[in-house]
């Protein structure tokens, strides 16, 4: 596969729904009501993070267990990152940044690409590989949706979702952007409601995150 083909796929998938919660899981137990919880406030689209000892055990449980989710690996840092979350039967991967390493990997092993990119230099050097769609990444300490409308203007051709210091309260002025068809974050499962099982608020959350399309489907 090449990116280009990549990059399409990527914004189809962020065009399923608004907002694409980071997940931090590590008790495999929690996975698969986590997942039911966010797919039924409507998130289908689910990045889990490899960031816990249990998090590739995490997302064969939410591949095996839902039929209608679309689980992703996040948090990639190396060519054994992505070869894990390809064998795990993760949908797409998600980077905080690139190294060609990582792009080779990917495009080896076909498993379609969210790479981070903070600056112009970056957004530029994924575009010109074919990445077209790229993670915005750390938003809010890079100058969030200031920043990303000053990117529209020079850079038109790239979709971004912001991640990293997006919440419920902002959300809404991200995807108001041109170049934002989704944004992600960690707001919509929040640790202390994983830990208790709190499914039913979490599905409460998702459904208010999958609301902030009403906005643009008027
Ligand atoms: C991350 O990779 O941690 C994401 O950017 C989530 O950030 P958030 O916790 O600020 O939503």
């Amino acid at each position: 596969m090449n990116s280009y083909k990549e990059s399409h796929d990527l914004l189809d998938i962020c065009k399923l729904a608004p907002v694409i919660p980071v997940l931090v899981v590590d008790d495999t137990a929690s996975a698969v009501p986590l997942a039911k919880a966010l797919i039924g406030g409507g998130l289908r689209v689910l990045e889990i993070t490899l960031r816990t000892k249990n998090a590739l055990d995490v997302i064969k449980e939410m591949v095996a267990n839902t039929t209608e989710g679309i689980i992703g690996a996040g948090t990639l840092l190396s060519e054994e990152d992505v070869y894990a979350a390809k064998n795990a039967g993760a949908s797409f991967g998600v980077s905080p940044g690139i190294t060609d390493q990582i792009l080779r990997a990917c495009a080896e092993v076909k498993l379609p690409l969210l790479p981070g990119a903070a600056t112009p230099s970056e957004v530029m050097n994924l575009l010109a590989r074919g990445y077209s769609v790229q993670k915005f990444f750390p938003a809010e300490s890079n100058g969030g949706i200031a920043a990303l409308k000053s990117i529209l203007g020079p850079i038109p051709g790239v979709s971004f979702c912001p991640t990293g210091g997006v919440t419920s309260t902002n959300a809404l002025d991200y995807l108001s952007l041109k170049n934002v068809p989704c944004v992600g974050g960690s707001w919509v499962a929040p640790q202390n409601k994983i830990k208790n099982a709190d499914w039913q608020a979490i599905t409460e959350l998702a459904r208010q995150a999958y609301s902030l399309n009403e906005h643009f489907n008027t």
